[in-house]
C-alpha cells in the first residue's frame, strides 16, 4: 500500500473514554457468542478506571465459547444459556431479561452476540442495547459482513456501535470507524484490523450512549 498507513482508521465522533466521564457506576450486563475479544476490551477498559461501569453477568449461549475463559480471567459472573434449549427466541429472551433482572443490569452489550433479539429483550431495555457490528452500516447488514465488503470490491469498511431494534443491524447509530481494504486482504487480515477498532470504538460508545441517555 506504498505510503499508506494500513493501520489508519477514521473515528467518528471524534473521542476517547477520557472525553465521556460516566458520574454514577453503571451496571453492565453482556451477551456474546464467541471469542468475546470485545468483552475483553470493555473489561480492560473497567479494570484500568476508565470506563466507570460494572458487569454484573455475561450471558453466553455456547458452552465451548472462549468468551467464558476470558470472563474467568477478568472474574465476571457468567451464566450459559444454551439457545438449543429454548423452544423459541422469545423463550431464550424471557430467560435472557430475567436473569439481567436479577442482577440489576441498567445496560444490555451484545458484544459478538450470534442471536436475533426478540420484542421480549427490545420492550424490556428500551434504548439500552447497543450491538456491535463489523461494517459502516448501513452497509452490509448481517452475517459475514467482511467477506460481504471484500465481495462488493469497496475500498473501506469498518465497525459501527449501534442500538439494537427489531430488524438487524438498524438501530441508530452511536460510533462508528472507517478501516482502508488494502489490495491483498483476506477477510481475516481484515477482520483482525477492524477488531483492533472495535475495541477502541465500543468502551467509548458504551460511555457515550449512557451520557446522552442521562442528560
Ligand atoms: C465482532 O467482530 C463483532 O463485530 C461481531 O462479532 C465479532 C465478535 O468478536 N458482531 P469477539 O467475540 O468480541 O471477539
Amino acid at each position: 500500500m506504498g505510503n499508506v498507513d494500513r493501520d489508519f482508521a477514521l473515528i467518528s465522533p471524534n473521542i476517547s473514554l477520557v472525553d465521556v466521564p460516566l458520574p454514577r457506576r453503571a451496571k453492565l450486563g453482556i451477551l456474546a457468542s464467541g471469542s468475546g475479544s470485545n468483552y475483553g476490551a470493555i473489561a480492560a477498559a473497567i479494570e484500568a478506571g476508565e470506563l466507570n461501569a460494572d458487569i454484573p453477568v455475561l450471558i453466553c449461549n455456547k458452552p465451548r465459547a472462549k468468551v467464558l475463559e476470558r470472563a474467568a480471567k477478568f472474574g465476571t459472573k457468567t451464566q450459559l444459556l444454551n439457545h438449543r434449549e429454548f423452544d423459541s427466541r422469545e423463550a431464550l429472551d424471557e430467560a435472557i431479561l430475567a436473569c439481567f433482572r436479577e442482577h440489576g443490569v441498567e445496560w444490555v452489550i451484545m458484544a459478538g452476540w450470534m442471536r436475533i433479539v426478540t420484542d421480549v429483550l427490545l420492550k424490556g431495555y428500551e434504548n439500552r442495547i447497543l450491538n456491535i457490528h463489523p461494517s459502516i452500516l448501513p452497509s452490509f447488514k448481517g452475517i459475514r459482513a467482511i467477506e460481504q465488503a471484500l465481495a462488493a470490491q469497496v475500498k473501506v469498511t469498518g465497525c459501527s456501535v449501534h442500538f439494537a431494534s427489531l430488524e438487524v443491524d438498524s438501530g441508530e447509530i452511536v460510533m462508528q470507524a472507517a478501516v482502508p481494504i488494502a489490495p491483498n486482504d483476506t477477510a481475516e487480515t481484515l477482520h483482525a484490523r477492524i477488531q483492533a477498532q472495535e475495541h477502541r470504538i465500543f468502551p467509548t460508545a458504551i460511555a457515550l450512549a449512557i451520557r446522552d441517555s442521562e442528560q
